[in-house]
């Protein structure tokens, strides 16, 4: 098969790595792809990741058989429906169900309608009426702006002038904040289940667990994400059958009885309240840097069920994991999720993949010959062992091999798992 991978990140060179594994696999593109992807495709850079007509062109002109979409943005801005209808198949969901990321109102009220848990929520256009709603509730409280913000557009209020102030700052998020989600506070422990459909069937894959606070002991901003492993132990077989009857096969079906097909992956950022898994979020791509873990421990061929999600028929029942734990510790730049400097130079990449690393580049970009940093979150150091308490030993010696000037990374991703 020749395939065509959209997008850029840490999240996109894990697929391009576990892609580039397959059998099935020809011929390989990424537009843009990156450093690191560009080990395993070949990167065209002059194509934007929003420019639907260059992309559908590309495609056809080089006989993609499969556009594996990446992040949400192209997803959300209708690159699978035009691909569909220049007859390309396409992993990654159509616009109308790609509003389940795009739209926090969109899949609150769906969830609303479908009975699937999650927290109670109003949905306001005013400050006012905001902040009225807020006082009544008291503190804490979660404050969403309602589109897209790149992970950033959401505030957990632990005082009522938290929240109160929160209200205001919703205006940074430009059009993602003109409207405001108000939502319970769920009191818990968070997990991420990706899972693959065909719009039919859906089937999880392992749990993970993120870190998304910029510091150790979850201190400071949300970030897209600082670290991961996986399986999170939290979904132990008990919750994940609850995952699975209460949430992934009713939203499928929901999105179905409105009329949507969603195909590809849906990401369900969780809660476990109590033993009972609520929904956070949906996600319509999968999760970075949870990707980062999970594929790493999946046996099977990703490009095979990857094509049979497109075409709308996945043959899998079941998935085939390598009896092991995946820890992945995100390098990011000091200062990130604010500003912060780029084209730094890196080192150690080769002396930490001779250590059995893999490193995910998720900001970099060659400068004069040289990898240098080019984003917030620049590495994502994966390492896979027999247990988790080694592969957090093992991954923590491969971060401390690699360096930037200004580098900042957690120290305690998956602690909470070893306790
Ligand atoms: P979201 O972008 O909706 O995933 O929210 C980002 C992060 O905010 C989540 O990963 C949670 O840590 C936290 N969060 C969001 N909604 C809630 C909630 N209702 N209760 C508690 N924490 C939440
Ligand atoms: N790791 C969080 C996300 O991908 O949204």
């Amino acid at each position: 098969m020749n395939v065509l991978l959209i997008g850029s990140g840490g999240r996109e060179h894990a697929l391009a790595w576990k892609i580039s594994r397959s059998p099935l696999l020809k011929n390989f593109y990424a537009i843009p792809g990156s450093s690191g992807i560009s080990d395993f495709a070949q990167c065209v850079e002059n194509i934007s990741v929003d420019d639907n007509a260059a992309i559908v062109n590309f495609a056809k002109s080089n006989a993609i058989d499969l556009v594996v979409v990446g992040p949400e943005a192209p997803l959300v801005n209708g690159l699978v429906d035009e691909l569909s209808t220049a007859g390309i198949k396409a992993f990654g969901c159509n616009k109308a169900a790609a509003q389940i990321e795009g739209s926090k109102i969109f899949a609150k009220r769906l969830m609303k309608k479908y009975n699937i848990p999650t927290a109670e929520f109003e949905v306001f256009d005013n400050v006012d009426d905001a902040k009225k709603y807020i006082r009544e509730k008291n503190a804490p409280i979660v404050i969403k702006a309602d589109g897209l913000a790149a992970g950033k557009g959401v505030i957990v209020a632990q005082t009522l002038e938290e929240a109160l102030n929160a209200v205001d700052e919703m205006k940074n998020f430009g059009a993602a904040g003109s409207k405001i989600v108000v939502e319970e506070f769920m009191d818990g422990e968070e997990a991420s289940v990706l899972s693959l459909t065909d719009g039919k069937k859906i089937i999880p894959l392992v749990a993970a667990q993120d870190h998304k606070r910029v510091n150790d002991g979850d201190q400071g901003l949300n970030t897209g994400g600082m670290g991961a492993y996986a399986p999170a132990p939290i979904v132990d077989e008990k919750i994940s059958k609850l995952v699975e009857d209460t949430i992934l096969k009713p939203t499928i079906a929901s999105l179905k009885a409105e009329g949507i097909t969603y195909r590809g992956c849906l990401y369900a950022g969780l809660m476990i309240v109590d033993g009972v898994p609520k929904v956070v979020e949906f996600n319509a791509r999968f999760g970075d840097p949870e990707t980062q873990v999970v594929l790493p421990l999946l046996e099977d061929d990703l490009l095979k069920l990857m094509d049979e999600c497109a075409t709308g028929n996945l043959t899998t029942d079941k998935l085939s994991w390598l009896n092991q734990s995946a820890v992945c510790v995100i390098m990011a730049s000091g200062g990130y999720p604010k500003s912060y400097k780029k084209n730094l130079p890196i080192d150690g990449i080769g002396k930490a993949k001779s250590l059995g690393a893999l490193v995910f580049h998720a900001g970099t970009k060659i400068s004069d010959g040289e990898l240098v940093t080019n984003g917030g979150r620049v590495l994502g150091v994966t390492m896979t062992a027999p247990t988790l308490r080694e592969a957090v030993d093992k991954v923590y010696r491969c971060v401390e091999v690699i360096n930037f000037d200004n580098v900042h990374y957690r120290r305690d991703i998956a602690a909470r798992a070893l306790k």
